[in-house]
């Protein structure tokens, strides 16, 4: 049991493998070869308090014969909330007006042109990354009356693709065509910088980029860059590059909203979260099935 609000220090997390039969573990423990051998054969199950499992050494867990568990579906619509809060609050300028308001900076009462965002209804919402909580965000877009787009490795099968109410464009074409980008890929050797430098560019100056997938999925030097010389118009980011590191020049731009890696944080989620992590060990450590195997 790790109490502190720190990741558990590599030697602790390494010292304590050896003596488990089960490990619950969180996104900041890398859990790799080293800590699923670390009990010489002991260790059955490793479960996830997340969704996304690139933490964890799959491919070396399943070598050792150690199953991994995540906790999917019971964050989508959190998470899915979180993107549309962001994109509203990016679009909308939130955290700068209420940052004036605050400050006591709001001097003239109304003004025609004070804080002036862009809109949301009938513009285009391209979501890369048609999984789970990318239709739950396309869902919201319906909601207030977007045009739905997504790009992902396949086109979605036709009743899917119906039922989300979206067109498959391919990613460049999204990225150029989207008011609004909300990416929702997991963190892979082929999404690592996925919007880069190049793709930043491709985008309209007056879109708003959400992320609440992984920091690493953004070029977040380049995106400082494009937001600062108004080359897009805001950034709502729940992930970064390196947590809990935030990169310096977004910290100082009032077009960045910022959120710490909060896209799962409801009483309810986190809740449903726990439980799946400790029903996964259960079932193995009892010789079931976990209902939630990475890799299945
Ligand atoms: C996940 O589940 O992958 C989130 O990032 C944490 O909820």
């Amino acid at each position: 049991m790790w109490p502190e609000d720190r990741p558990v220090p590599r030697e602790r997390l390494l010292a304590e493998a050896c003596a488990c039969d089960g490990l619950i573990v969180l996104l900041s423990d890398r859990v790799d070869e080293a800590v699923l051998g670390a009990g010489r054969g002991r260790l059955r199950v490793v479960a996830n308090y997340a969704v996304g499992h690139e933490n964890v050494d799959v491919e070396a867990a399943r070598r050792l014969g150690i199953a991994v568990c995540n906790t999917p579906d019971v964050l989508t619509e959190a998470t899915a909330d979180l993107a549309f809060a962001l994109m509203l609050a990016a679009a909308r300028r939130i955290p700068e007006s209420e940052r004036l308001v605050r400050a006591g900076r709001w001097a003239g009462g109304f003004s025609p042109a004070l804080l002036l965002g862009v809109p949301i209804a009938g513009r285009v919402l391209g979501v890369v990354g048609a999984g789970r909580i990318g239709r739950a965000v396309l869902a919201r877009g319906r909601g207030f009356g977007m045009d739905l787009r997504y790009a992902s490795r396949r086109p979605l099968a036709p009743e899917d693709a119906a039922a989300a109410g979206a067109r498959f464009r391919p990613l460049d074409d999204l990225l150029a065509e989207s008011d609004f980008v909300s990416l929702h890929v997991p963190l892979t050797p082929a999404t690592r910088h996925l919007v880069s430098r190049e793709r930043l560019a491709r985008m309209k100056p007056t879109a708003v980029l959400v992320n609440t997938s992984r920091g690493p999925v953004v070029d977040e030097e380049a995106l400082a860059e494009a937001l600062a010389a108004g080359r897009l118009h805001a950034a709502g980011l729940d992930v970064f590059e390196r947590e809990p590191a935030v990169h310096p020049r977004l910290l100082a731009l009032e077009n960045a909203v910022l959120t710490p890696h909060i896209g799962s944080a409801t009483h309810a989620a986190r809740a449903e979260m726990a439980r799946l992590c400790c029903e996964g060990v259960d079932a193995v450590l009892a010789g079931r099935r976990p209902a939630n195997l990475v890799g299945d």
